[in-house]
């Protein structure tokens, strides 16, 4: 490591840095890594501003797989996990507890405290720091959350929520206070309470050392937005605010003025046409796309996955083929969209591993850029889409929409592209030489092929 900032410091054994940069600046160092057979380096910025979170996050969520049950236990095993698998060594930095660790109002901001599962959170967010993850946590501005535990707003000034809760007989488990979803929202308690405690939340939270808040409702709307993101910077701690679910387009500018991303569609589920519904929606938000400022395309489906509000545990392998899954990958990759998988890293397969570990497609995703690829070509049987990049070079993605494999042309010309390209093969990291007017590839059903085209 060359001209590390002062300030910064950087652990000999796992590599890990940390530190405080009081100016702001970009800092630009190179890494340097060597063993017997050789020497690599690479340029490496670190950037200090107001605004956060610069390239698309790169993490896990614990809603496809724990739902319910999530707890401290299974997030540090999935945090080991993370580190025996390799997949931090890729870039693979934030571990995100979805709903379903909440319990009731207490300590000294009279902020929600978390439920029996998660015996101390602040304990738990040293020991992910310590392994070089970051920590994000979930929350609602309504009474109540989806799965029924409590929210960051209330009906009164205690946030005491013991008179309209449900029976304990009726609750899944004693802090599910409104029952499994989606009974809060039978309850009506999918609104925003007449006292707002998420300030209090945002102390609580930055004590504990989160760098990241999930806050789900719908429709998320740009004043709410506005007064939890005014919470998070006042609580003096960066926390990344990823709004969720299904945003409007109208308030496209309002929300990515107040928030670092935000979902742009319901809960996306391990098949084909959802994954299709998905892209239909995100086209048009292309231009909202940019360093520190996201469209969210909800979770990756890869992996072993279980079943969302439930208690117990059922897994199963994703749905989709392992095409559809290189096209998910290539998707959100070109489409600069947050990269969160959601699947039981205990059951790790290398299929999976290998998606998730392909350094050129993660790069194209994590260009400083952060352009959206602009879709240059779409057919009921083709799309093809473009990335600029920040080195001059462009990604093009190249899809086979239909259900049988086939010969896919790209013409240079009708994809704005030049006559003559020097073509890489992202996902098999090998280049294929100079191509003139066009190339062609045969891709199977739902496959695709990821190009880092220059001239
Ligand atoms: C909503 C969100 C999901 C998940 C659940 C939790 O459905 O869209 O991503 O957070 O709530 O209850």
């Amino acid at each position: 490591m060359e001209q590390l900032p002062s300030g910064l410091t950087v652990d000999a054994q796992s590599g890990v840095i940390t530190g405080l940069l009081e100016e702001p600046g970009a800092f630009c160092m190179e890494f340097v890594v060597s063993n017997p057979l050789g020497e690599d380096r690479r340029p490496f910025t670190v950037t200090v501003g107001e605004e956060i979170g610069l390239t698309p996050v790169m993490g896990w969520n614990s809603w496809y797989i724990w739902s319910e049950s999530v707890s401290q236990e299974k997030i540090i095993r999935t945090a080991e996990a993370f580190v025996q698998s390799g997949l931090v060594d890729h870039g693979w930095n934030y571990i995100n507890i979805d709903d379903c660790w909440q319990g009731l109002r207490g300590g000294s901001h009279n902020a929600i405290q978390s439920n029996d599962r998660f015996p101390d959170m602040k304990a738990m967010c040293d020991q992910l720091h310590a392994m070089g993850i970051k920590a994000g946590l979930y929350s609602t501005p309504w009474v109540g959350s989806y799965a029924g535990f409590i929210g960051s707003s209330a009906l009164n000034a205690e946030g005491d929520c013991s008179d309209i809760a449900v029976a304990p007989e009726e609750r899944p488990q004693p802090d599910q206070i409104f029952g499994r979803s989606p009974n809060v929202i039978e309850l009506g308690y999918n609104r925003i309470g007449t006292h707002w405690l998420a300030d209090r939340d945002a102390r609580q939270w930055a004590d504990w050392g989160f760098d990241l808040i999930k806050f789900d409702w719908n429709p998320i709307d740009p004043a709410t937005t506005r007064r939890i993101y005014q919470d998070l910077k006042d609580s003096g701690r960066d926390m990344v605010l990823s709004l969720s679910n299904n945003a409007s387009l109208d308030d496209a500018a309002q929300l990515s003025a107040a928030s670092e991303y935000w979902r742009i569609s319901g809960d996306i589920e391990d098949n084909w046409g959802s994954i299709n519904r998905i892209i239909r929606k995100l086209i048009p938000w292309r231009e909202w796309a940019g360093p520190g400022h996201f469209n969210d395309a909800d979770m990756l489906q890869l992996g072993q996955l279980g079943v969302p509000n439930t208690y117990v545990k059922q897994t199963r392998p994703t749905e989709l083929t392992p095409e559809e899954q290189y096209s998910q990958v290539s998707y959100w990759s070109l489409f600069s969209a947050p990269l969160i998988i959601s699947c039981d890293l205990e059951q790790l397969d290398p299929f999976t591993l290998n998606l998730l570990c392909n350094d050129e497609i993660i790069e194209i995703n994590q260009d400083p850029l952060g352009v959206q690829a602009e879709v240059v070509l779409s057919r009921p049987s083709t799309r093809v889409l473009v990335k600029p990049l920040f080195d001059g070079s462009k990604a093009v993605g190249l899809f086979n929409r239909s259900n049988r494999e086939r010969d896919v042309k790209l013409v240079f010309g009708k994809a704005g592209l030049p006559a003559r390209l020097n073509v890489r093969d992202s996902w098999r990291q090998k280049d294929l030489g100079q191509f003139d007017e066009s190339i062609t590839v045969r891709l199977g059903a739902h496959d695709c092929a990821v190009f880092r085209v220059t001239e």
